[in-house]
């Protein structure tokens, strides 16, 4: 058994999985609520509420598995990258469990840990693929040549998608974090009433910013009540744009790389836009695209453990590199 821990962002999460990938438990404590007046998250905010949830949140996840901490063998914890102060929380709790019962600490790597979202059961999937990560912080292509072993082939040049969607919302009025209330406004609206641009990046790159720039003036040319009334459209039309970009550059390394199934992660992987442009290729679970400690596990399993006490001095890291 192992117990996953991450804390890397406004998710307090922990779960049990097991040596074959069976999920017995995954709680995840969102602070969405919480940074939601301030539009973001606020790091020293995020870490407080950890420290108050982390231990109710493990001991939830145990309880819910219906296992003690005797049963537990390894403990897998995000180590970076994220908010540094969130990480530390989550870091620290680990290893005080770890040391307590003398168990080997296995420290995981964020992004590592949503490609391997796909590696539980009930259907996990087996590299090689090709692997569209598409988050909050991030937007990477992988070759996935192995677990936990994989090649970067672009990324973003200024936003991630899952910025680029919060960012729309909230030119649109729309709540925090916009992404998921963005996806449910497109439904009702026609993708095609707003021509945004998808921008020509070289290689496998992607860019935002511009797609960003183009809604913030279709909505100050529409004005206030315009904007109100062809929110359903600008949604559907500046989602779609998204959408394309992510869509084409899957397509194109999928097809330069030879690396035929692609994959699809993170918290962008739950819009219903991309789902439905992208059929025939498999998707992370639903709740397992957002942050949670399910995936943390799971990459737990392919990535080395380091034995008592050596882990006790292990350091967070913020940015990957
Ligand atoms: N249905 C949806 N459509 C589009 N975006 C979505 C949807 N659901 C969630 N998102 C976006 O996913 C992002 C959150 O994903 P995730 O939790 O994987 O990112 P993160 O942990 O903040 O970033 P990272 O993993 O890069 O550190 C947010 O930007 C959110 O708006
Ligand atoms: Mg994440």
């Amino acid at each position: 058994m192992i117990l996953g821990i991450e804390t890397s962002c406004d998710e307090t999460a922990a779960a049990v999985v097991t040596e074959d990938g069976h999920v017995l438990a995954s709680v995840v404590s969102s602070q969405a609520d919480l940074h939601a007046r301030y539009g973001g998250v606020v790091p020293e905010v995020a870490s407080r509420r950890h420290l108050d949830l982390v231990l109710p949140v493990v001991r939830e996840a145990l309880g819910s598995a219906g296992i003690s901490l005797d049963r537990v063998e390894r403990v897998a914890v995000t180590q970076g990258p994220g908010l540094v102060g969130a990480l530390l929380v989550g870091l620290s709790a680990a290893k005080a469990v770890a040391w307590a019962r003398r168990l080997p600490l296995v420290p995981v790597d964020h992004l590592d840990g949503h490609v391997a979202s796909l590696y539980l059961e009930p259907e996990p999937l087996e590299p090689p693929f090709l692997c569209l990560l598409a988050s909050g912080g991030h937007t990477l292509l992988l070759a996935v040549r192995g677990h936990g072993r994989s090649e970067r082939l672009g990324t973003t040049l200024d936003d991630a998608a899952g910025e680029a969607f919060d960012k729309g919302a909230r030119l649109l009025g729309l709540g925090y974090p916009g992404g998921a209330e963005l996806d449910r406004m497109s439904r009702g609206g026609d993708p095609a009433a707003f021509p945004f641009p998808v921008a020509r990046v070289a290689g496998f790159d992607f860019s935002f910013s511009g797609l960003k720039t183009a809604l913030l003036y279709a909505v100050r040319d529409l004005g206030e009540a315009e904007t109100e009334r062809r929110r359903a459209d600008l949604a559907a039309s500046y989602q779609r744009a998204i959408v394309r970009a992510l869509v084409k550059k899957s397509r194109d390394a999928s097809a330069e790389t030879g690396l035929e199934r692609i994959a699809v992660v993170g918290g962008v992987a739950a819009n219903s836009g991309l789902r439905a442009a992208l059929p025939e290729v498999r998707f992370a679970p639903l709740e397992l695209c957002t942050d949670n400690a399910a995936m943390i596990a799971s990459q737990g399993r392919y990535t080395e453990s380091l034995p008592y006490p050596g882990y006790l001095a292990l350091d967070a890291y913020a940015s990957f590199s």
